[in-house]
């Protein structure tokens, strides 16, 4: 049966283990010098080699060969920790299993010695799916663990686990590796299966994989499904997507005032077969990285993109004006609205790329975006003036745009049509149309109140409005 790439690619030792070197360093030499700890916290984004390192440093503490030269990678207990089938090894995956029971289990299993090897290992992944009585029963085990016991918890989302575990673990951080290491691994992977592909395709899947190890293996598995050479075209109709460049390039005609230029770019991606609409969404969302990369310093930590698709994205950011990406994004965002309602949405962002790279003194004031709820009417050649009530309702529709794009919500809530309304003091108040809609939305309460806080800053609670009734109080 087929495997796919990045389960058959799993790192068996640290050579193998891709951008991690930090962490490698740290865990080696606690494993030569038998210095290692009882309780390991593994951070960090996707895909970067959290369960893949858990499982080395099982094997290293397991492991027969002679001290220094651990995770050997060979022998039996390396095998078996492999193929998943040591005893002492022992997975749990919290997103499934985060019951205070199946923790009461856990601790009551601990209490025994290991059986085959030299330590006992849990390895409880998505840490942060616990619940707190779970974590709380967790943490019992975690002060006075038994001798030879280790557990590793790795998670995505470390800012979940409470404070009082995070302070009886040693943290790991990993980082997303860079595209260059990717490539440099997916063109000897490519070698080894026999896989033909272009460079440039496989540097496309590698910017894509956006520091994930595993995602880019993924991608490159769907590429390499199709028959022949993989090719960068294959990898972007793939996507179903323009590659960052076509933003880079359709902005930089836009600000360079090339109408025309720009309207071929549009229509030759169009001619691809993407969709008009996905693409305002992703070049709205393109100007927003460059508004991020501009005021933030370590932007990185906003924007989930790699440090070098940041790179790409400074010199442009460093080019463009404040109220030019203002316009972009205000122009842009009404353009979409327009075109939920238009038969044609293509017309719609053509006329807005003409009135984007139209020189100024041929434009007159920026046209204001329709409010989400009225239709709009047709496009507007000029508009009233901008006022600062209409600057923020913008903002809001791009915030809680965003905020429902993201996919921790579930798609019922996400598809409700909900609006956010204001933001005032601690509250933040969205509109929702029935009582159903309203009732999906208090079960996601504290998501929502979470995700939107992701993006102010700001904790705010979050109030509910019904359309044409008065503001509904919300649960504590
Ligand atoms: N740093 C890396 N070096 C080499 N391969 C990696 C690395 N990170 C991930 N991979 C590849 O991705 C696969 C999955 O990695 P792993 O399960 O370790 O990621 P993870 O960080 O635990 O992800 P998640 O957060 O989704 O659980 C591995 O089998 C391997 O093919
Ligand atoms: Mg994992
Ligand atoms: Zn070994």
């Amino acid at each position: 049966m087929y495997q796919a790439l990045y389960r058959s690619y799993r790192p068996e030792t640290f050579k193998e283990l891709l951008g991690q070197e930090h962490i490698v360093r740290i865990l080696k030499n606690q494993l030569d010098t038998g210095t290692t700890g009882h309780a390991y916290l593994f951070c960090g984004t996707r895909g970067t080699g959290k369960t893949s390192t858990a499982r080395l440093l099982a094997k290293g503490l397991n492991c027969l060969a002679p001290q220094g030269q651990r995770p050997c990678g060979e022998c039996a207990a390396c095998r078996d920790i492999a193929a998943g089938t040591f005893v002492d090894v022992v997975e749990i995956d919290a997103a499934s299993n985060n019951g205070v029971d199946n923790i009461r289990e856990l601790r009551e299993s601990v209490n025994y010695p290991p059986a085959a090897g030299r330590s006992k290992v849990y390895v409880i992944d998505e840490a942060h799916m616990l619940s707190t009585p779970a974590a709380n029963a967790l943490l019992k085990t975690l002060e006075e663990p038994p001798e030879r016991i280790v557990f590793i918890l790795a998670t995505t989302e470390p800012h979940k686990l409470p404070a009082t575990i995070l302070s009886r673990c040693l943290r790991l951080d990993f980082h997303r590796v860079s595209e260059e290491k990717i490539l440099e691994r997916f063109v000897e992977i490519c070698r080894e299966r026999g896989i033909e592909a272009g460079e440039d395709a496989l540097a496309l899947i590698a910017s894509n994989a956006d520091g994930s190890v595993r995602d880019g293996l993924s991608l490159l598995d769907r590429c390499a499904a199709g028959a022949g050479v993989v090719t960068r075209t294959d990898v972007l109709e793939l996507l179903g997507m323009c590659g960052q460049e076509v933003f880079l390039d359709i902005t930089q005609k836009v600000l360079d005032r090339q109408v025309g230029q720009a309207l071929l770019l549009l229509d030759e991606m169009l001619a691809l077969g993407k969709e008009a609409n996905q693409f305002a969404r992703d070049w709205v969302e393109h100007f927003r990285s460059l508004l991020i990369i501009k005021y933030v310093e370590r932007p990185e930590h906003v924007l989930n993109l790699s440090v070098e698709n940041i790179r790409r994205l400074q010199q442009q950011a460093d080019a463009i004006s404040l109220s030019e990406i203002q316009r972009c994004i205000i122009e842009l965002s009404a353009a979409l609205a327009e075109a939920k309602w238009s038969p044609k949405p293509r017309v719609i962002l053509e006329l807005a790329i003409v009135r984007l790279a139209s020189p100024s003194e041929e434009r007159s004031q920026p046209p204001s975006a329709p409010s989400p709820e009225e239709k709009p009417a047709a496009p507007k050649a000029a508009a009233p003036e901008k006022t600062p009530a209409a600057s923020a309702e913008k903002e809001e529709i791009e915030l809680w745009r965003r905020v429902m794009a993201d996919e921790r919500i579930s798609k019922m809530t996400r598809t409700c049509g909900s609006v956010l309304r204001e933001i005032t003091g601690h509250l933040f108040t969205v509109q929702v149309s029935n009582t159903i809609q309203e009732e999906q939305f208090r079960k996601e309460e504290k998501l929502l109140e979470e995700i939107l806080a992701e993006h102010t800053g700001r904790r705010l609670k979050m109030q509910l409005l019904l359309k044409d009734s008065e503001i509904q109080e919300s649960f504590i």
